[in-house]
């Protein structure tokens, strides 16, 4: 292990060596270079993620893994949640918003989601997330290069300018077949919502399905301009 700080340029050298030598060298060099507990797969518990569970159980047993339960999940989400706790042996940390649902409707209005979903976006994922990643060095992500424009040069291993650690992304090259092909081959859980037209899935009110054809990620904040809240940009 080596604590030291990473220079963008180390980075982009490393990045260049590990693309192409598939998502468990990503893996590897992140246990490799960071502390058991200065790093930590972000899962949100869609289907990149619980791929990466299992990967990340294989490679380095005990592993952090966190999650933002936004307390407005899926109740598909929460069942599969479970089901992950109870088949892999990594180590899980649920983090919540500073403030409850009640809290929130008292402090900023009702259904803040639906006048503000930046605003809800900040609270109930950014700020949580920014609060843990204070307590690491580098994160694991599910982000693929297909899924979004704003994530089309996603880098294996890069700098998180906006966070201020070293961002693994060990799935970027994948496609959406790659991931489904994991999952099958290693009857890896998933959520059955992914076979009713939810391609993306994120908190109740902000998350519908797809029709086919559309973008994966059209049934998130669907209505809004926005396409990310705030995690990987
Ligand atoms: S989002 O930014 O639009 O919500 P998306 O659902 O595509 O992101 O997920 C991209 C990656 O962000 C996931 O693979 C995961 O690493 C991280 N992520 C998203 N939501 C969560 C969550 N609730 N908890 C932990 N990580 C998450």
């Amino acid at each position: 292990m080596d604590s030291r700080i990473w220079s963008e340029a180390e980075l982009h050298e490393e990045a260049a060596t590990l693309e192409g030598q598939g998502p468990e060298a990503v893996l590897r060099w992140g246990f490799d270079h960071f502390g058991q507990n200065e790093i930590a797969l972000a899962c949100s518990f869609g289907a990149e993620d619980v791929a990466l569970v299992d990967m990340v159980s294989k490679v380095k047993p005990g592993a952090r893994v966190f999650y933002l339960d936004t307390n407005l999940l899926f109740p598909e989400t929460y069942t599969l949640i479970d089901q992950m706790k109870a088949k892999y042996n990594v180590s899980y940390e649920q983090v919540l918003p500073l403030l409850t649902l009640e809290e929130q409707a008292e402090q900023r209005g009702d259904e803040l989601w639906k006048g503000d979903p930046d605003a809800c976006c900040g609270i109930r994922k950014v700020e949580p997330l920014k609060r843990v990643l204070g307590t690491m060095s580098a994160w694991i992500t599910g982000i693929r290069r297909e899924q979004a424009p704003t994530r089309a040069n996603a880098q294996v291993v890069e700098w998180d300018a906006k966070f201020g650690l070293v961002k693994l992304n060990p799935l970027a090259a994948w496609k959406e077949k790659d991931v489904w092909s994991y999952i099958m081959a290693n009857g890896v859980p998933y959520n059955p919502l992914h076979d009713q037209g939810y391609p993306s899935i994120g908190c109740t009110h902000c998350t519908r399905a797809v029709k086919p054809g559309e973008d994966p990620r059209a049934g998130r904040w669907s209505g809004f301009q926005k396409t990310e809240c705030g995690l990987h940009k």
